[in-house]
């Protein structure tokens, strides 16, 4: 029998838009502190009653992306393989998310210097094939050599939208096979690798995908998403989910939505592999 799905947060008693690493921050358009802890909470209550265990990771005072708990490892079975953050701002959380995985029994790899990888944020499994975005944060050889550690096929998709610099702005799975994707965000390769890979791809339309969209997590049927992705819940409907939208606007600030404040830890929904 499977476990109860395991979900990483991290409480945003720290979060703001304290600098500019991607084209949606701005440091002149900052986030609402009491909305944002409110929204988060509105998050954690919705995916604790879709069925799913919250844990949470301590906020760190001077680090406010680490809410953003999609970024600190990709996890495949007991094994979590640690981000390696392209920009400075970020590296500081490494120590904490490896500190917390460690103490969770996790057993914790790194990459060797010089490799940039995002973690969650940029490698998705669906079915056994790890689709992985690379160019704006990870990078194309450090997903290569996930692929050999973890002894999966690793699809490389490049992304060339800067509004979609993590795989999961544009890209998510929602079971074998089934995956929703913003076409706009990739290339012609990364289009037609991922009309070979997928039985069945549903389409994001831009100003859906703006709305994040694909940045979804998955609990069982439910897929919780931001406001404003009315077209998107009728597909999934049609496809036998169950979707439901929570305001997520003060994260959006950061570039970020429901899915980058969450990191799955029992395997997601859509890997063959899940614990
Ligand atoms: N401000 C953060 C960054 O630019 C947002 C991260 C969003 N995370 C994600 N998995 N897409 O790194």
């Amino acid at each position: 029998m499977r476990t109860r799905p395991r979900i990483l947060m991290c409480p945003p008693d720290y979060y703001g838009v304290h600098y500019e690493i991607n084209v949606w921050m701005d440091t002149r358009r900052q986030s609402d502190h009491p909305t944002a802890v409110q929204q988060w909470s509105d998050l954690q209550d919705l995916l604790t009653a879709a069925g799913a265990k919250i844990e949470l990771l301590d906020p760190v005072d001077g680090l406010p992306d680490l809410v953003f708990t999609a970024n600190a490892a990709l996890i495949y079975e007991r094994r979590a393989l640690l981000s390696r953050f392209r920009h400075e701002q970020r590296k500081g959380e490494e120590q904490y998310d490896a500190e917390w995985l460690r103490k969770e029994g996790f057993t914790v790899g790194l990459l060797p210097d010089g490799h940039f990888f995002e973690g969650a944020g940029d490698a998705l499994f669906c079915g056994d094939t790890l689709f992985a975005g690379y160019r704006m944060r990870s990078d194309a050889p450090s997903h290569q050599l996930v692929g050999e550690l973890l002894g999966h096929r690793v699809i490389p998709l490049e992304l060339v939208d800067p509004y979609y610099y993590h795989l999961d702005t544009c890209f998510c799975p929602l079971a074998h096979g089934i995956a929703a994707y913003f076409p706009g965000a990739f290339d012609d390769y990364g289009l037609q690798a991922l009309a070979e890979h997928l039985e069945t791809l549903i389409e994001v339309d831009e100003e859906e995908a703006k709305s994040f969209a694909c940045n979804a997590v998955v609990v069982g049927s439910t897929v919780t998403t931001n406001m404003g992705c009315p077209h998107f819940h009728d597909a999934l409907r049609q496809h036998g989910f169950r979707p439901q939208a929570t305001p997520l606007s003060e994260f959006v600030k950061a570039g970020g939505s429901a899915k980058c404040l969450t990191l799955r830890l029992d395997g997601e929904d859509a890997a063959s592999w899940r614990m």
